[in-house]
């Protein structure tokens, strides 16, 4: 959690530092702060909340200096407050960091018999007066930022600039993510790319225990220890303009319309009809190695959770090999039964989400073999993989995640078939065949896009509502619950996933008129109803008996669904695997319109933040 950013140059680095902050609010926006040194020495501003009450801070004249150091701020120690934001400084020394340190309250304990004073909660702040303490001694910056970290035990992020040495950042990561990027007689750090894309697309990201001293000419890169280390610098391929909104009025709605394109990204160049198989870059899985497997073990939280639950529904459906599915969170603790002979998939948009990462590397440990699906390259579930396929989804800015997911859905349909054709489960034919039908997802979702003015419509006609009930059969169920997700991040509208046929051992009793139930009730398939749709059709009837309000999710052209409900919404066909990376999109733009209307911060919705990176 966090956001991290810093510049070394000749220029005022001020508002530079600022507009990365900007990038990187989606990490958090408790509050916002930099520090700058300039002729002046070291000036830091600070404002509890979100970027723009530091802007405010800042004003017409912020302080002037080309190196500096910019945080914005998910609390974990101490509650959200100028005096908790960072930087943190103390004797000169000004301090950023994302991360949990252990150790804070021994160390501040230690600190304080020695006579510091301390103005902030956090655990941070114990990392500027340790570093002073060791500048105090004689010990050059670099070497007394080793020091402090000799002592800390934790996860940490570190940027670090010091009035007595000028022009250098000192930065370190263990844990969480830190990236430095490579420019012209200057450089810079973030947390995450999109806020130093402006000015570079050249980055080195850092690993586990890495170090680093950056001065506009130089990046010296070593262990914590002082041991050399080269790392490669890679060229990014996304410009800045995919991390803006580009006119619409918030990211989340940008990227539901996004889906089709990032669909087609997900799957170019992976799925050959011709040859009715799969080629995964970045996955060496092949005969041999499937053979071997017993099972595969998913982990993942939030949205990747419900992607996950469907992608079990396509490997054992395609691939015909048992999946177990865990929310990474407690799969880490319940001394879980994994071998060599398990994959284990971690799913993540971010790639740093710290219980997925945490459950991942468990399952590593006990001899699985680790295989990431990811969005963000280079991150540190995907740097841990044996194998990673990545969805390519370009970057999600939102908190509420949904190209992710769908791009997701995607990348698990393209791997079930190619473990299907690894294990003989299903013939170059229907591999053709699902292949040709996944390649026209993209054009489905943008005729769901069509829709949009309907299910505004819809999304308005309930948007008062307290509660709503999300139900859904099958491939349909875990959309239900990503429905119901989705409706209560962002719109506070309290709600529930439920698969359909388990509405009578309970959530029945509290349908009424006041609770209204968005049903997914498209056909099974182009040629037949199947059984999930005669099913939810009677629970579509046991809803309306008891006086229950249905909003429905159709395929287009039935006619029975919309007769049954207050408002309907149409989607076009396509095979039941593939069906819910279509039917969640009205769900997507349903939850949107109603935290619209009701006037919510629908991309930073209160107490989220877009990448989890604590327990
Ligand atoms: O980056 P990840 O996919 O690992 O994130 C997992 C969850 O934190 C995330 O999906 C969260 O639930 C979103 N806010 C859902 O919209």
């Amino acid at each position: 959690m966090c956001g991290i950013v810093g510049y070394v140059g000749d220029e005022d680095c001020a508002n530079l530092l600022v507009e990365g902050l900007r990038k990187l609010e989606y990490r958090g926006y408790d509050s916002a702060g930099l520090a700058v040194l300039g002729e002046k020495g070291l000036a830091v501003v600070r404002a509890k909340g979100k970027l723009s009450n530091l802007e405010k801070r800042l004003g017409e004249q912020p302080p002037r200096g080309a190196t500096g150091i910019g945080h914005t701020r998910w609390a974990t120690h101490g509650k959200p407050s100028d005096e908790n934001a960072h930087p943190h400084s103390y004797g000169g020394v000004a301090v950023v960091h994302n991360g949990i340190i252990e150790n804070h309250l021994q160390l501040k304990e230690s600190l304080a018999k020695s006579g510091h004073k301390f103005s902030s909660e956090t655990d941070t702040e114990i990392f500027a007066h340790l570093i002073h303490d060791e500048v105090e001694r004689g010990l050059g910056l670099p070497e007394a930022v080793r020091a402090a970290l000799k002592n800390v035990r934790g996860t940490y992020a570190l940027a670090v600039v010091s009035e007595n040495h000028p022009g250098m950042l000192v930065v370190s990561k263990n844990a969480s993510p830190l990236v430095v990027g490579i420019g012209d007689k200057c450089n810079f750090i973030a947390s995450d790319v999109p806020a130093i894309l402006a000015h570079t697309r050249d980055v080195i990201y850092l690993e586990e225990g890495d170090f680093a001293v950056i001065t506009k000419n130089s990046v010296q890169l070593s262990d914590l220890a002082g041991q050399k280390l080269e790392r490669s610098v890679r060229r990014i391929d996304w410009t800045p303009t995919m991390a803006e909104k580009n006119g619409h009025k918030h990211f989340m709605h940008k990227e539901i319309h996004e889906q089709a394109r990032a669909l087609t990204d997900t799957i170019r160049g992976r799925a050959s009809i011709e040859e009715g198989d799969v080629f995964l870059d970045g996955c060496h899985l092949d005969k041999k190695l499937v053979e071997r497997l017993s099972k595969i073990q998913i982990v993942a939280c939030g949205t990747s959770w419900h992607a996950s639950l469907t992608g079990k529904l396509m490997i054992e459906t395609l691939a015909r090999l048992p999946v177990e599915v865990d929310l990474a969170s407690e799969f880490r603790y319940r001394d879980p039964l994994i071998d060599k002979n398990t994959l284990c998939i971690a799913v993540s948009q971010s790639g740093e989400t710290a219980d997925t990462l945490g459950s991942f590397r468990e399952a590593r440990t006990r001899g699985a073999r680790g295989l990431a699906i990811c969005n963000v390259v280079g991150s540190a579930i995907a740097r841990e993989a044996d194998d990673v396929l990545y969805t390519h989804a370009g970057p999600e800015i939102g908190v509420a995640s949904t190209k992710a997911f769908t791009t997701q859905l995607a990348a698990f349909f393209l791997l079930a078939v190619r473990l299907g054709r690894l294990r003989g489960t299903i013939s170059q034919e229907q591999g053709r065949a699902h292949l040709q039908a996944l390649t026209e997802v993209p054009l489905l979702v943008e005729r769901v896009l069509k829709y949009e003015e309907q299910i505004k419509q819809a999304a308005y006609k309930f948007s008062q509502s307290r509660d709503l009930l999300f139900l859904g059969r099958g491939p349909q169920y875990p959309v239900a619950l990503e429905g119901a997700l989705k409706l209560k991040e962002i719109s506070y509208i309290h709600a529930e996933g439920y698969a359909a046929g388990e509405m009578k051992h309970g959530p029945i009793a509290l349908i009424d008129e006041n609770m209204p139930v968005m049903v997914l009730a498209p056909r099974d398939s182009a040629t037949e109803p199947g059984v999930n749709y005669e099913k939810i059709l009677g629970n579509i009837h046991e809803v309306r008996a008891r006086g229950g309000r249905v909003i429905a999710i159709h395929s287009e052209g039935d006619e029975q669904v919309p007769r049954l409900a207050e408002a309907a919404i149409p989607v076009p066909q396509t095979n039941p695997l593939l069906m819910p990376m279509v039917s969640v999109v009205p769900t997507q733009l349903f939850s949107y319109h109603v935290a619209d209307h009701r006037g919510t911060d629908v991309d930073q919705p209160r107490n989220l933040a877009k990448s989890v990176t604590v327990e």
